[in-house]
């Protein structure tokens, strides 16, 4: 039988919010009933802009593990994994591997990558140049072997991650040119709306930049954010016109509203036949009402075995991760049958 997997992952570097759940989370959860899947926390990933913050790592090991119970996703699923990447040796050695098929100037190039250092305070770290790498690894360790055509291994992510998936394919396609067929293509899954403005309607949303709402934000904490939101700016009276497409509020309700509820909401605004401050409360109460279950999950789920999940999941990758290290130390020829067999007759 084909084998359908999914790898991927989140850096742990604070609780999630609404940007993960639009960009990946809702994939992931339309995904897990259908895919054996392997969720990993890129704790090790997480290092390349927090290496100097170990607490708030660990930390946000549990965080985020709570929000994806929060949010649905079942790791007492058979198929379910959740796994700590730092438990995950082989991924180290694997990246080892792969950085001597990427050329050292290729990686300025990225541009995710490039995006990132324009954010990044300090200077960048030579483990941080080579993060795509060392993703790469974290999606190819986990290729159904032997690749048949109708496997699949599908990375369900934002679409800022795309660039990764590209240098991934590269690297399957050079190691598979070196060394033989290995290595299956991975197929990015990006949703519909792969990115989410911040509240400041400027940048992504992201929690460094202070413009999140966390999915475990209370009711209050989410009016209060909402109300402060950016609209289109030459809409300061109810009845001027909108203009909804450069208008973040009204990203927010295509994202989480029913079709219901959103239809006629554009033309609303422009004929001047809806205010901001309307738009923003309706929005308050929509955003309230979805985070509601996520946050009674949540709060449950405080009292689940998370250590359990994240060992049983790592375990089940980790056996994974092993057996196809043997196939591709032995496509590299790492595994020197002549050397170990004269060494054993040797006694
Ligand atoms: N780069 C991803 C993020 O920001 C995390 C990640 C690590 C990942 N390894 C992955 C995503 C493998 C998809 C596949 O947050």
């Amino acid at each position: 039988m084909a084998t359908k997997r999914i790898l991927t992952g989140m850096r742990p570097t604070g609780a999630l919010h609404l940007g993960h759940y639009v960009g990946a989370l809702k994939q992931w959860l339309a995904l897990q009933d259908e895919y054996e899947c392997f969720f990993l926390i890129a704790d090790v990933q997480a290092l390349t802009t927090h290496v100097d913050r170990p607490r708030v790592i660990e930390e946000s090991v549990r965080e985020v593990v709570l929000d994806w119970l929060g949010v649905g996703l079942d790791p007492t699923k058979p198929n379910v994994c959740f796994v700590l990447q730092s438990s995950l040796p082989e991924l180290t050695e694997l990246t080892a591997y792969f950085t001597m098929l990427v050329p050292f100037t290729k990686m300025e190039h990225n541009p995710t990558i490039r995006a990132e250092l324009k954010d990044l305070k300090k200077s960048a770290t030579a483990g941080f140049m080579i993060y795509p790498i060392s993703q790469a690894a974290d999606i190819l360790l986990f290729s159904p072997y032997p690749p048949e055509k109708s496997d699949k291994l599908l990375v369900p992510v934002g679409e800022d991650q795309v660039p990764h998936l590209e240098e991934t394919n590269q690297i399957a396609r050079r190691f598979n040119a070196l060394y033989g067929k290995t290595f299956l293509e991975c197929k990015p899954e990006v949703g519909e709306i792969g990115r989410l403005p911040g509240v400041d309607g400027k940048s992504k949303m992201s929690k460094s930049l202070g413009n999140a709402i966390q999915l475990k934000d209370g009711p209050d904490t989410v009016s209060k954010l909402v109300s402060k939101m950016f609209t289109d700016p030459k809409k300061l009276h109810r009845d001027d016109p909108g203009h909804p497409q450069r208008c973040p509020v009204y990203l927010y309700h295509r994202a989480f509203s029913t079709s219901q509820m959103f239809r006629g909401r554009a033309t609303k605004c422009k004929t001047g036949r809806l205010g901001c401050v309307e738009c923003k409360k309706e929005l308050a109460d929509i955003l309230n009402n979805f985070l509601e279950p996520i946050r009674t999950r949540r709060a449950e789920a405080e009292k689940a075995p998370l250590d359990t999940y994240l060992r049983q999941g790592t375990e089940k990758a980790r056996e994974i991760g092993q057996n196809m290290m043997k196939v591709i130390r032995h496509a590299m020829h790492l595994d020197y049958p002549s050397v170990k067999s004269s060494l054993t007759k040797g006694g």
